[in-house]
């Protein structure tokens, strides 16, 4: 098994910065036709520029591969349609979607403006939903699609000054968990990284003998497995960077179960909170019905 994307036709937005590139010229070398979307501008979403996009063409091109620039914003659904419609007329059809773009407007929750707040989740969670949405006709019509969102650490774990940032990527793991649901039976798959790499938002944060352990080429074979044809996995997160490879995953423990019979006091809450926040035994759980099954089947002594 090679897995390849000839006759495959791929979208990838913010190909013109450090891991959509990456991507990107992976994607091409594999056979893929691709449109590369890049807005352009600083790394606060500021400005814009055809330069990052036009470059990474010219990169797949001078390889032999073919690709396509579109400049439009994730931020817009016009632009979104854009994008997609540019597949179809340059190459005929679509079929991954790699959610890559993304600005950083860092502050602490206490300093932050109302439109620092908004623009990362314009670009971050709708425009993912946007490209996901323009795109998902064409993926229901064709029976097949690949989707990539791009989730962070900061999301799943935390880190101070980034909330919007934070909100917006983990945002796109509950767009990505429902969209699972919605698209299994058409084959679409929809799966996410939280990579670690090299690019201009990690450069002044990581020391430089660290940050050169992180090149984005670590990052892009997962991406490609998830976009194959092959991809045995649906609405999963891997963490990736530098050669690590894990999933994550959220998971929900064993829990305690009160007696049904007696009235739930804070103070009862009080004395069990080592068995409640326990992870022993905890579980990934597959959708919302899931969830719900595993509470009704804590809960059948108490019924
Ligand atoms: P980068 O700044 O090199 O690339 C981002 C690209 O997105 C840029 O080329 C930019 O012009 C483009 N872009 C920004 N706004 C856009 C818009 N509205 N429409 C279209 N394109 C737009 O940064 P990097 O590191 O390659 O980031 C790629 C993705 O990975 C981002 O979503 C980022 O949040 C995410 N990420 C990166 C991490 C890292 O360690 N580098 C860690 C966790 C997440």
């Amino acid at each position: 098994m090679t897995i390849n994307f000839k006759d495959k036709v791929a979208l990838i937005t913010g190909g013109g910065g450090s891991l959509g590139r990456s991507h990107a010229l992976l994607l091409a070398k594999l056979g893929a036709k691709i449109v590369i979307n890049d807005k352009g501008g600083s790394v606060e979403g500021q400005g814009k520029s055809k330069s990052a996009a036009d470059q990474t063409v010219d990169l797949i091109r001078n390889n032999g591969g073919q690709a396509i620039a579109n400049y439009s914003s994730v931020e817009s659904m016009e632009g979104a349609l854009a994008m997609v419609d540019c597949a179809i007329s340059e190459f005929g059809k679509l079929d991954i979607v790699i959610n890559n773009a993304g600005i950083l407007n860092d502050k602490s929750f206490k300093k932050q403006e109302s439109s620092q707040w908004e623009d990362i989740l314009n670009v971050h969670l709708t425009g993912s939903r946007n490209v996901t949405k323009a795109a998902w006709e064409h993926f229901l019509t064709q029976n097949y699609g690949r989707i990539v969102m791009t989730t962070s650490s900061t999301g799943l774990y935390g880190n101070f000054g980034q909330s919007n940032y934070g909100a917006a990527k983990m945002g796109v793991l509950g767009l990505m968990q429902c969209l699972k649901e919605e698209g299994q039976k058409h084959n679409i798959k929809i799966n996410a990284i939280a990579p670690v790499a090299k690019s201009r938002m990690t450069e002044s944060i990581m020391p430089p003998d660290i940050i050169e352990l992180f090149e984005p080429k670590w990052v892009s074979p997962i991406v490609a497995y998830f976009c194959s044809e092959e991809c045995a996995v649906n609405g999963e997160c891997w963490a990736v960077g530098g050669g690590y490879v894990s999933r994550v995953a959220i998971v929900e423990g064993q829990g305690t179960v009160f007696d049904a019979k007696q009235e739930l006091t804070a103070d009862q809450i009080s004395s069990q909170v080592n068995q409640i926040t326990n992870l022993e035994n905890a579980v990934p759980l597959e959708n919302m019905q899931a969830s719900a099954v595993k509470i009704l089947t804590r809960l059948q002594n108490n019924f």
